[in-house]
């Protein structure tokens, strides 16, 4: 009977919110959030709500984030490729910051968040970046979580813009070939300043990086999970926070424990 009882601790109890809070927790979680489109298809709605969900996902896991003192919070939100999707698509998805941002930031201001960006902000339409930039700023003197949204952000592209603007300073006299190193090209980058994500959640089932932080998540540890990003809840943050902290973190080396 205790044995029974301990298999079905171990099996089948759901992790809490203590149990995760007694082991270190990720200081930077980046998500891909996926399956907006398949969430609203299964509903035989249209794919804007799906979206529209996901918005509210969002906001869900950014407090929970922050309860849980995670330092930074990384959201794939569009990148570079998703201009290839019906223009429809692409105007609703361009229009979600400032519907969301209208809405949501007087809770991030209160509760200390601090907004941040990474992608081709110059790029968006006016609204999008405007939206953007308020939140950006009204939230910038805030210490707590960081929530930063990757818009029209490609790890490609990011790292191409490095690599020409690093020439340029080699051209000007401003660097020496020998001074690029691997921290020199990550303060390069747009994740400037932040530290590399600990643990990458991607939704959906889809087992990629669809062009997400292909430098920065050089040792990040990855957890898939087949739910879609409108279904995903705190219980499943939970779970992926968990299965991290039973990863033996070698970063080359051998292992510490
Ligand atoms: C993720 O959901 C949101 C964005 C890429 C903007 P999708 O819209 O990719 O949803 P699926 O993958 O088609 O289900
Ligand atoms: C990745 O999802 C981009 C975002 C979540 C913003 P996609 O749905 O665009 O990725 P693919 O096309 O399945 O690789
Ligand atoms: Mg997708």
């Amino acid at each position: 009977m205790f044995n029974k009882m301990r298999k079905t601790k171990e099996i089948d109890v759901p992790v809490t919110k203590e149990e995760v809070l007694r082991h270190p927790i990720p200081s930077h979680v980046a998500i891909i959030m996926d399956g907006n489109g398949r969430w609203a298809k299964k509903r035989a709605l249209p794919r804007a709500a799906g979206h529209y969900e996901g918005m509210q996902v969002v906001r869900k896991i950014t407090r929970f984030a922050n309860e849980l003192g995670i330092r930074i919070l990384s959201l794939y939100a569009f990148s570079t490729e998703n201009w290839k999707r019906p223009k429809s698509e692409v105007d609703y998805l361009m229009k979600l910051p400032e519907q969301f941002l209208t809405t949501f930031l007087p809770e991030l201001i209160a509760e200390n968040v601090k907004v941040q960006v990474i992608g081709h902000t110059e790029a968006l339409p006016d609204y999008t970046r405007r939206a953007v930039e308020k939140a950006v700023e009204e939230t910038s003197d805030n210490t707590g979580l960081v929530l930063n949204f990757a818009l029209n952000y490609g790890s490609r592209s990011e790292i191409t813009a490095a690599v020409q603007q690093i020439a340029k300073d080699v051209e000007r006299g401003a660097l020496a070939p020998e001074d690029i190193t691997e921290p020199l090209i990550s303060s390069y980058l747009m994740t400037s300043g932040l530290a590399d994500p600990d643990l990458l959640i991607r939704t959906s089932g889809e087992i990629r990086l669809s062009n997400f932080m292909l430098w920065q998540l050089a040792y990040t540890e990855l957890w898939f999970t087949d739910v879609l990003w409108p279904d995903f809840t705190e219980q499943h943050f939970l779970e992926a926070i968990a299965a991290y902290q039973r990863r033996d973190r070698r970063f080359g080396g051998v292992s510490a424990r």
